[in-house]
Parts: C-alpha cells; structure tokens; sequence
C-alpha cells in the first residue's frame, strides 16, 4: 500500500518485503534499534541485509519514553558511526515508533526512518500518520514531531508472541476504526470476536484497520479536522486513564470511552439503539471493558483539560451511525455527567434510561 506517500507493507513475515525495500532504496548504511523484548526477531529480519552498523536493543515500556532515554538513543547512534547518510531501522511496538520516530527526526537534524511494528497498537495505529514523541514529567506526548517514516513494515507474526493484554490494547483501536469504516471492518470483527485470537486472519484484519488510519490521516495531514474523528472514544478515555492516575490503560479507557461516545451520542438525538448495542456487543464478546468504578466527580473535572485544546469548550466526536462518525460536537454538561454516572455499572437494563 502506498496510499499516504510511502509504502506500508502487511506481511506474516517482514523479512522479505524489508529486504527488498533496502535493496531497491539502495541503502548502503542503516542502524537498527529495536525494543529489547523483540531483540531476536529483529536480528533474524535484518540479519544479512547489507550496510548494518549495528543492532541495538533498549529496555522501552511507556515509563521509559523519555528524553533521558532519547538522549541514550542519540548518544548510541553516535558511537555506532552513524552519518546523515545512515537510515534507522527501528524494530517494536508504539512506544519504539514513537521514541526512534523521534531520535531519527532529530539525529543530525533529521535521518531517514523505516519502523517495523511488532505489536498491534504499532501496526493499526502508533506507527501510521507521523507522529512520534516523548512523554515529559508533566504529560503524555509533549514533546515531538510531525515527520514520515520512509516505510511502514507490520511484521505480523510477531503478534504470536505479543502479551495479551497488550493485544487488547490494539483491539480498543480496531473496534473504533471499524465504527469510523462501518462496513467490512466492523462485520469481519463481529463474525471473529467469538473465535480465539490464534484463528484470526490477522493480515487482513491489521490491512483493513490500519487503512481507515490512512485515509483519514491523508485527508488531514496537520490534524486541522477531520482527523479528530480518531480520536472516537477518546474524549472520555483520556480523562478516565487520567483520573484513575493512569491504573485504567489507554485500550481500556477508549474502550468505555466507546461506550460513551454511544451514550452522549443518543443523548444529543444521534446514533440508533441497535447500533449503539451492536458495539456493546461487540466489546463484550472481545472482553473489552465497558464500565468503570471512576466517579462522575473524578471524570468530568479531568475532562476540562482537554478543553485547553480546543478553545475552551470540549467538543465531542460521536456516533451518527456506524460507518458515520462526526466531530466538534457541542454537549450540555449535564448530559455529559448523566453518561458518566452511567459508565459506573455495566450495560444492562437501565441502559436507555
Ligand atoms: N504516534 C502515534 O500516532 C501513536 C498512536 C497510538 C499510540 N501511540 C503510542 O504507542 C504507545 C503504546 O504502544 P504499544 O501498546 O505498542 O506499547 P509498547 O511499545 O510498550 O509495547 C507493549 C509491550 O509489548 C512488548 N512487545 C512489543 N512487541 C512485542 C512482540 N511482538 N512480542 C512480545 N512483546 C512485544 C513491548 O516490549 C512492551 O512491553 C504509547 O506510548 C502511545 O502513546 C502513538
Ligand atoms: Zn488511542
């Protein structure tokens, strides 16, 4: 696929489709850096590929997205000889595309970039639309870039030994892509979500997810509109991760952040009762959290902050239908902290009320 203007390539192995792209690239020099839990996959995908300075494996994880660790990503590319000439080749999940994204955008003013992903949040989201950062003491993703990778690998066998609980992570993202597509996403993850993850065809599944991104993405490059209508479920997720001091993941809070988005969407006369129970459904089967023990009182203030972003008043990105999503809307704040209260139990019988 070469739809956002360079190529992203979903294979069971990455091997072959990376090698060739370095060969017909003519890369003569390259680094790989890689997260060190994915340190052997990244040695057999780039072993024998010619121009190899070095292979280096970091000790990543979200606490360690931070210019300390940038600075020891640098301070190694510098020991290992790389020029203005030497591409990076960085190998892992989000927090490896956001982190050696981030170090080959500012190494020498900027080196070329390829990032294989290794798990599902890097393939269907983190390594696709260009941005790349760190986080700093004071919040998520303050510092970084807006600056293309040269190519996008998604090395798909690697899910096989992806933790689940980081799977899940991935599958939040794939739910509400499904919701902005509507059509083949959302039914192929309703015919699956009963089967066990090892039956699914993932290629097609991380192709297809990872294709809503793009086309969003390349309508919007610099995030001036449309591409808010990414950031389903996450309005109400942010500031449920945020309150629960980061104990409720990202997944999981986009996941009830999904369910609130249905919620204030009938609320605010959009989306049908079916469709809204649809998506439950579907979290249900996939084991998605739907409901948290955060209180109305903890959620709304820390919802505020997103405001800041968006000129003072929080603006929404609902539901109209599945396959239909909208941004900027405006919501009273008493029905935003009506379905707040409601995110404290399970869906169930007063779920209309
Ligand atoms: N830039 C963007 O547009 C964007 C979008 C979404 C998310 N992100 C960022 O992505 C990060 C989350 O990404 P993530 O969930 O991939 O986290 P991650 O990179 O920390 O990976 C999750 C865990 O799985 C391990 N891992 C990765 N691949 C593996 C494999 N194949 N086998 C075994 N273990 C493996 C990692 O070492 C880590 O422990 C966050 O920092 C988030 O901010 C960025
Ligand atoms: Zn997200």
């Amino acid at each position: 696929m070469n739809a956002i203007g360079y190529p992203i390539a979903v294979e069971g192995s990455a091997r072959a489709p990376l090698r060739a792209f370095m060969r017909d690239r003519g890369i003569e020099r390259f680094v790989v850096l890689c997260d060190v839990n994915v340190l052997t996959e990244a040695r057999a995908l780039t072993n024998g590929i010619r121009g190899r300075l070095g292979i280096e494996a970091f000790a990543l994880g979200e606490r360690r997205k931070t210019l300390s660790t940038l600075q020891t990503v640098l301070e190694t590319l510098v020991r290992v000889g790389a020029d203005r000439a030497t591409t990076i080749v960085g190998v892992g999940g989000g927090v490896a595309s956001d982190l050696f994204g981030f170090a080959a955008a500012a190494y020498m003013r900027g080196v070329p970039y390829v990032h294989v992903a290794t798990s599902l949040v890097a393939m269907v989201d983190a390594a696709i639309g260009g941005k790349n950062g760190v986080d700093l003491p004071a919040g998520k993703n303050l510092a970084g870039t807006f600056r293309d990778p040269i190519a996008v690998f998604a090395h798909v066998d690697a899910l096989q030994t992806l933790p689940y609980r980081h799977m899940r992570e991935g599958l939040a993202e794939i739910v509400k892509h499904g919701i902005i597509e509507g059509h083949d996403l959302f039914d192929a993850l309703e015919t699956l979500a009963p089967h066990p993850f090892w039956r699914w065809p993932w290629e097609t599944i991380v192709q297809d997810a990872l294709a809503v991104k793009v086309a969003v993405v390349n309508d919007d490059r610099m995030e001036h509109g449309l591409r808010e209508v990414l950031n389903l479920g996450h309005t109400f997720g942010h500031a449920i991760e945020r309150a629960s001091g980061y104990r409720v993941s990202h997944g999981a809070g986009v996941s009830i952040g999904l369910r609130a988005a249905g919620l204030l969407a009938l609320r605010t006369g959009r989306f049908s009762r079916d469709e809204h129970l649809r998506v439950l459904a579907l979290l249900a089967l996939l084991k998605l959290p739907m409901a948290t023990s955060e209180s109305p009182a903890g959620v709304f203030p820390a919802m505020q902050s997103d405001k800041k972003k968006r000129g003072g008043v929080l603006r929404f990105v609902l539901p109209r239908a599945i396959g239909d999503v909208e941004y900027g809307v405006v919501a009273r704040d008493g029905q935003v902290r009506a379905v707040l209260s409601r995110l404290n139990a399970p869906p169930g019988a007063g779920e209309f009320r």
